[in-house]
């Protein structure tokens, strides 16, 4: 479905209410580690902005649990953002109640307001309606640009546009769509598609949605233990869900079936523990001892899903290889970050969903040399599964 968004509205002398995605992560002095998602959605802003629109800006951050927690301020996102914009952005300290209602009423046309995090009230995540209505009384529109969080039906992303005639989407979210769309629906081929991380579980829902799609699959992360021991192998203490040992047989029997071509690793790296002084070694995956744990693949593996993703005109990447929080045993995954940089390079289309991967590909440098990194986790992973977002759903067609 087609959905209406900032460029099919008159924003000048309006108040525009907009949901972004200003979840960033903190460090301890509270300032923000990564502020890509408050740099991605400045298309949006500065439309609104140059329109003559009076811009109120709504975010969550954080999981408060329904209370009001300093940790969980919103407040060093409105320096960030104003050092962004070079223009002042006024911090409320609220997101609801009679004095928000005043500084609202008293912007101007191109100042900006940004709300206190919405998950100070319980309202927001159980969308109640009296508390989407008041959001929505302080706009004359409504413009949802949280990617990021248009896989959860909140106030200030489903609930609201109940209680407002114009909600729809901006730039941010139309970005997404182009590109997760694209790769969904319209694929240049070979399609190859990288999914790692630790649980099957996890992943399964993508993996059946992607097997309509896909040429090749490679597969990485924890979850391949699942997958050896469904096989027969030893697998020593790697991480396995037991529950899902069937699965996995089933998974590669489908992908047989539907002449997918899915790669497990050929070899693994193992290590005794999971710590950043734990020795550890490359191992074929016939040859893995009781008492290790796979924590990467190995140098053949990643050679080989090397040539793999070279070779494809389209890819796909959602979850790490390996532990690589811990440098010893983040080679795989940095590896899996050069190849996708490098077949963008080649002209390839390259999709990062969000989350650990793009973490990843930050940790090695490379966010600049891939096609998309999508600034949602959870969100491009249920976009990926095939599921509706309630967030988009609930804009004008
Ligand atoms: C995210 O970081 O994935 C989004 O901001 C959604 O956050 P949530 O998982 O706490 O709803």
């Amino acid at each position: 479905m087609q959905k209406k968004s900032l460029s099919d509205i008159a924003v000048n002398g309006k108040r525009v209410i907009m949901r972004v995605d200003f979840n960033v992560p903190l460090d301890d002095h509270k300032k923000i580690t990564d502020d890509k998602r408050i740099f991605e959605s400045l298309p949006s802003i500065n439309k609104v902005l140059s329109d003559g629109g009076r811009l109120i800006l709504m975010s969550h951050l954080g999981r408060p649990k329904g209370k009001v927690n300093p940790d969980f301020s919103l407040a060093p996102v409105a320096l960030r953002l104003a050092e962004l914009l070079d223009r002042p952005v006024i911090m409320a300290e609220e997101c609801v109640g009679s004095e928000v209602k005043k500084q609202v009423s008293d912007l101007k046309d191109g100042e900006v307001i940004l709300l206190e995090n919405l998950r100070f009230h319980p309202e927001e995540e159980a969308n109640d309606p009296d508390f989407a209505k008041a959001l929505a009384e302080l706009g004359d529109v409504y413009v949802n640009d949280a990617f990021g969080t248009a896989h959860r039906a909140h106030a200030s992303t489903e609930g609201i546009t109940h209680f407002i005639k114009t909600a729809v989407a901006g730039y941010l979210i139309k970005k997404e769509l182009l590109y997760l769309g694209k790769a969904l629906h319209q694929p240049e081929r070979p399609f190859v598609a990288i999914l790692g991380g630790s649980k099957i579980s996890g992943k399964i829902d993508v993996l059946e949605n992607l097997f309509k799609k896909v040429d090749t699959v490679l597969v990485g992360g924890a979850m391949v233990f699942t997958f050896f021991k469904a096989q027969g192998y030893q697998v020593g203490k790697s991480l396995v869900e037991e529950s899902k040992v069937e699965l996995a047989l089933k998974i590669l029997e489908e992908a047989k079936n539907k002449g997918i071509k899915l790669l497990l690793p050929l070899d693994v790296i193992l290590a005794a523990e999971i710590s950043a002084d734990a020795p550890f070694h490359a191992a074929d995956i016939s040859s893995i001892p009781e008492n290790m744990i796979g924590v990467d693949i190995g140098p053949v593996t990643i050679e080989t899903y090397r040539n793999e993703i070279l070779s494809a005109r389209t890819v796909l990447w959602n979850g790490p290889m390996g532990v690589f929080e811990i440098d010893n045993f983040a080679e795989g995954t940095l590896s899996v970050a050069k190849a996708l940089s490098d077949a963008t390079a080649k002209g390839a289309t390259t999709i990062v969903g969000g989350g650990d991967s793009a973490a990843a590909i930050a940790k090695a440098g490379l966010s600049d040399e891939i096609t998309h990194i999508s600034t949602g986790g959870g969100a491009s992973l249920e976009f990926l599964e095939g599921k509706e977002l309630p967030g988009i759903a609930a804009l004008n067609d």
